[in-house]
Formats: structure tokens, C-alpha cells, sequence
């Protein structure tokens, strides 16, 4: 590496801008020094880095992410690598852990995954201790993995509840459990959880999967209040109808049953279906500084779903 934070700036002049703009940003190694005071902030060094090297959102954050292998997880993950942070998934399908992981290769990004189920107490000891073995430390958890049922309330069964609780809930518990010990030694963490629309405006057939969303929904809050003055940010992502797996499926289910019918309606909630990078930018939000006061927060990712 280079001289970043080191050395004074020479005083700028015309010859000297022109002069850096010729240098190839091959290495830092042959970048100017990195501007050391606010006054070098005008400097042509500060041109040069902010071109060539600008930065990066999430540059050196470690994060962790369940269900990262597909969809919003594995949208959320590109982007966090493409912002400087070393991501690690948790998935519990194995063959897009692995096909996510081969994509990051041809980008030349590192992405650390296994297959992991979080809604089991070893699922989650697992994920937590190859993610921690692997990344160090977690700077950011982000606890997206999650299953969805769509079904007439009278129809759903005791192991149906179950299942939602484990996947929805219960992993989102553990995983926390896990990662923020570590957290609170360092006195500062950030951690995102994905929710729903569906905790404000109930879903028809859903009543299963809106009752596990809101417990860990609630949850989530509680962990914000009770750990806000450790330094621990924790927020909520609330998205409807988003293009993954998931979106389309539960669109489809629910279309089986005559509700939400038709294009049109999505349309008419929501305008058009949300693609998983308009989620994960969101996300990013939320794991950066620029969330710095943005703490036990609902961010309904909806394009007005639930403002009507
Ligand atoms: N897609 C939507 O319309 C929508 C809307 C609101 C909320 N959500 C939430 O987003 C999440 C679903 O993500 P998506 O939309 O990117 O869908 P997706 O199906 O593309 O991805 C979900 C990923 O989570 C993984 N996963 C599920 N349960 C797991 C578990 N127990 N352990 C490990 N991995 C697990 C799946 O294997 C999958 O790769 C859920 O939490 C869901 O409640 C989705």
C-alpha cells in the first residue's frame, strides 16, 4: 500500500494538476500523498485521490448476511463489495452460495458463504463462527433470511406456525445473539433487519408470515432502545412487492387464491414491482455513517404500498 494519511501537499498549481492527472491510478503506491488536514481538502492532491480513488462507502466494514445468496441478500452483498466491505453469506441453498460466490471471482471480489440454516440454534453457531473465522470481526449483521406462507388463517397448521416463527423470527434472535457480544466490545455495530409491509398494512392469507415478521419486527426496535448509548444502530427495512424468488412466488400464491389478481393490481399499490438493488441501496444506507442518527428506524422501501 501507499502513503494514505501520511505526508504533507505541496502547493497546487497548474503544472502540478495536469502533472497527477497523467499518472496512471495503477497502485496507491504511486498516487500522491493522501490530503492530511482540511486545508489540504482543496489541495490537487484531494483532486487526484477523490478522481481516482474515490471513497467508498462501506471501505474495510465486515458484514454478514443471512439468506445472501439470491435476490435482495445476494443484490445487497454485490453492492457492499462493490463499496469496499469484505462480505460473508449464510444461505441455506448451497447451490447459490456457491454460484454467487463464482460470480464475485469474475469481478475479482472475495466472497465468503456456506450453506447454513439460521432458523436452528446450530445453523446460526455455524454461520456465525465460519462468517467471524473468516471476516475477523462483524461490523454489520444483516439479518434478511426469511420464508413466506400464503394460506387461509383456518388452514395453517401448528408446524406451519413453527416453521414461519424459526425462519422469520427465531433466526433473526440468533444470530443477533451471536454477533453482538462482539459489537458491544468494540461499542459500535450495525445491524439491519428485514421486515415487511406487512406489519403495518396485513396481507390477506398471510396472517402467519405478518405474526412472525412482527415479532422480529418488534424485536428489532427493543434491540435499538435497549443498546442505543453502546453505539449499536439497529434499523428495519419494510419492503412490499420486490422482483426476487420470494416476490414472485408469494405473487403468484396469491394470485391462486384471486387476490391481487392482476398486474394491474401491484400496479395500483405500489406502481411497479421494486427490483432487490432498490432494497439494497437502502441497506447500504443503513450500514454506512451516513445512517449515523438513524436508530430503530422503519424504512418502508414501497413506493407509497402503506402511505394509503
Ligand atoms: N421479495 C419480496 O417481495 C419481499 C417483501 C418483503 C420482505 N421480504 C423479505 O425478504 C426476505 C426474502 O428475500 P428475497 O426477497 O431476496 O427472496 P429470495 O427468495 O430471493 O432470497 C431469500 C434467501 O433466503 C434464504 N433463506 C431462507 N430461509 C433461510 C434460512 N432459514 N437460513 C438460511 N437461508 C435462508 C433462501 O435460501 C434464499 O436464498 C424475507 O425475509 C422476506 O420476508 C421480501
Amino acid at each position: 500500500m501507499g502513503t494514505i494519511g501520511k505526508g504533507r501537499s505541496a502547493s497546487p498549481n497548474l503544472w502540478t494538476t495536469w502533472r497527477l492527472t497523467q499518472i496512471a491510478p495503477v497502485s496507491t503506491d504511486q498516487a500522491p500523498p493522501f490530503p492530511e488536514s482540511r486545508c489540504d481538502l482543496l489541495s490537487t492532491q484531494a483532486l487526484y485521490w477523490s478522481i481516482f480513488y474515490p471513497m467508498k462507502r462501506l471501505e474495510s466494514r465486515t458484514v454478514l448476511i443471512t439468506g445472501g445468496a439470491k435476490g435482495v441478500g445476494a443484490a445487497t452483498a454485490w453492492l457492499f463489495a462493490e463499496e469496499g466491505a469484505r462480505v460473508f453469506i449464510a444461505d441455506r441453498d448451497a447451490a447459490a452460495v456457491e454460484a454467487l460466490k463464482k460470480r464475485f471471482a469474475v469481478k475479482g471480489y472475495d466472497l465468503g458463504g456456506l450453506c447454513a440454516d439460521v432458523s436452528t440454534a446450530a445453523g446460526a453457531e455455524l454461520a456465525y463462527t465460519t462468517a467471524n473465522d473468516s471476516l475477523g470481526k462483524i461490523d454489520v449483521l444483516f439479518n434478511h433470511a426469511g420464508i413466506m406462507l400464503v394460506k387461509p388463517f383456518l388452514d395453517c397448521t401448528l408446524a406451519e406456525w413453527d416453521e414461519l416463527m424459526d425462519n422469520n423470527a427465531k433466526s433473526a434472535f440468533l444470530m443477533t445473539r451471536l454477533v453482538l457480544p462482539q459489537m458491544l466490545e468494540r461499542g459500535k455495530g450495525t445491524l439491519i433487519f428485514t421486515s415487511t409491509t406487512g406489519v403495518r398494512a396485513a396481507t390477506h392469507l398471510e396472517a402467519l408470515y405478518c405474526a412472525s415478521k412482527a415479532a422480529m419486527h418488534q424485536m428489532a426496535r427493543a434491540i435499538a432502545v435497549e443498546y442505543r448509548d453502546q453505539g449499536i444502530r439497529c434499523n428495519l427495512i419494510c419492503p412490499s412487492f420486490v422482483r426476487t424468488q420470494h416476490g414472485e412466488h408469494e405473487i403468484e400464491q396469491l394470485r391462486s387464491y384471486g387476490v391481487f389478481a392482476s398486474e394491474g393490481d401491484v400496479n395500483a399499490m405500489q406502481g411497479r414491482i421494486c427490483e432487490p438493488e432498490e432494497v439494497a441501496e437502502v441497506a447500504l444506507f443503513l450500514a454506512s455513517d451516513a445512517s449515523s442518527f438513524v436508530n430503530g428506524a422503519e424504512i418502508f422501501v414501497d413506493n407509497t404500498f402503506t402511505a394509503v
